[in-house]
């Protein structure tokens, strides 16, 4: 074994960091076995029966519930035209990019530019880094939408107050008021995505903040990590592969045939749940009655077989991503803005992250067990 440096001592953990903890946490808590995912100490099923995601979004930073006053002036503050509107730089700023740029790529690249127009950008304590969440926050939905007009040829719609994150986000996509039942669809899958424990994109963010830096860097960071398809990224890929079925008579032999051929299938399998992803169910649910409303079930027929098919024949279980693209492509979203809208969430638990890091910070720095050369000779260029 090469000699790792004085006094280390190798101490190798699995591979993918699995079953490592490498910190204390008091923003959510997953039961692998159980199924449970808490926010805060509060059952994920209880916020989506009785909250709203503005009202998770404040649980996760203040750690507990609003009062009346305190929500109130948090809604006020989130749907505030000056916090959800981009600046007129930002918007010519879109406009020059070629149109095949994929949302997440303008995301990734439109979290930071909004970095550069934010008035508290580098100042990490803690009251500033909660305005600057709750900027960014209001901002990511108008940026999505904003490119995804700019991308078909149409102007950006300027956001409404008097609308909810996920009113005002579908509104500003197509232009029309989004019916209650799209409305709450689109909160509830808000309020799911919202945090989870230490997923790969927000110990992204949690190591870029433990060098002291920045709320954006934090989130950049967490947006490129969320956009691979093993994270966010799968329920994109879920989309595409239902695109291909197509035929919900056709689900059977495709997947059977996917499972013989081991492919790896999206939607399915998690690194911390045994058991089916608690907010699956609700993805399902919602898909369905979206499905339903618009006369079109064989994007969730087509899910239900495969989900059937391979929890019987693999023993893994459907997670969060499976069901929620049939959801969006119900409300007329398009399949790569999918991702986005996870980020577009997800920012709330990545602030969290931050201040909990930035409250309590030491250096994330592991090591490697180093299995290279250590006796290598310098070859001159001529010689080799
Ligand atoms: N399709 C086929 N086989 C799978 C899958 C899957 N989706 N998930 C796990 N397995 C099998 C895998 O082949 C392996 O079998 P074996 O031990 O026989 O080689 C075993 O289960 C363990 O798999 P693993 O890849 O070591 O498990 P992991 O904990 O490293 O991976 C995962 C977790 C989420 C990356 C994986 O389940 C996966 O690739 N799923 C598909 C992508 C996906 O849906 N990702 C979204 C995850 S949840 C939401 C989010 O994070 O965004």
């Amino acid at each position: 074994m090469a000699d790792t440096g004085a006094n280390t001592q190798v101490n190798l953990i699995k591979a993918g960091l699995e079953d490592a903890v490498v910190s204390t946490s008091e923003i959510c808590f997953i039961d692998g076995h159980k199924g449970r995912l808490l926010y805060r100490g509060i059952d994920v099923d209880d916020l989506v029966a009785h909250s709203t995601f503005e009202e998770v979004i404040y649980l996760l930073w203040h750690g507990h519930l609003p009062t009346r006053k305190e929500l109130d002036a948090h809604v006020k503050a989130l749907s505030a035209t000056a916090n959800r509107r981009l600046a007129p730089k930002i918007i010519s700023i879109l406009r020059l990019f070629p149109k095949k740029t994929t949302p997440m790529e303008i995301l990734r690249t439109g979290v930071s530019a909004l970095s550069a127009f934010d008035p508290e950008a580098g100042d990490n304590s803690r009251e500033a880094t909660l305005r600057k969440s709750l900027r960014l926050t209001a901002q990511m939905p108008t940026l999505v939408a904003a490119w995804e007009r700019i991308r078909r040829g149409k102007p950006p719609v300027a956001p409404n107050p008097k609308l909810t994150l996920a009113g005002n986000f579908l509104y500003m996509l197509s232009g029309k008021k989004p019916t209650p039942l799209a409305t709450r669809t689109f909160d509830v899958a808000l309020i799911l995505h919202a945090d989870h424990e230490f997923n790969a994109s927000t110990f992204a963010a949690r190591v870029t903040a433990a060098t002291l830096s920045d709320l954006h860097s934090g989130v950049v960071s967490g947006i490129g990590a969320l956009k691979g398809p093993l994270h966010g990224g799968a329920n994109e890929q879920v989309m595409l592969m239902v695109e291909k079925i197509k035929d919900p008579a056709r689900a059977e032999g495709w997947i059977k045939k996917a499972i013989a051929d081991k492919v790896r299938l999206m939607g399915f399998g998690h690194r911390v749940y045994r058991v089916e992803d608690p907010r699956a169910k609700h993805l399902r649910r919602l898909a369905t009655e979206l499905g339903e409303q618009i006369h079109n079930m064989s994007y969730v027929e087509i899910l239900n077989t495969i989900a059937q098919v391979v929890t019987a024949e693999k023993h893994i279980y459907p997670n969060v991503d499976l069901f929620s693209g049939a959801a969006y492509a119900a409300m007329g979203i398009a399949t790569d803005q999918f991702t986005p809208i996870f980020a577009m969430s997800r920012v709330a638990g990545w602030a969290a992250h931050v201040l909990e890091q930035h409250g309590n910070n030491r250096l994330i720095r592991p090591r490697s067990e180093y299995t290279g050369a250590t006796d290598a000779r310098y070859v001159p260029i001529s010689e080799r």
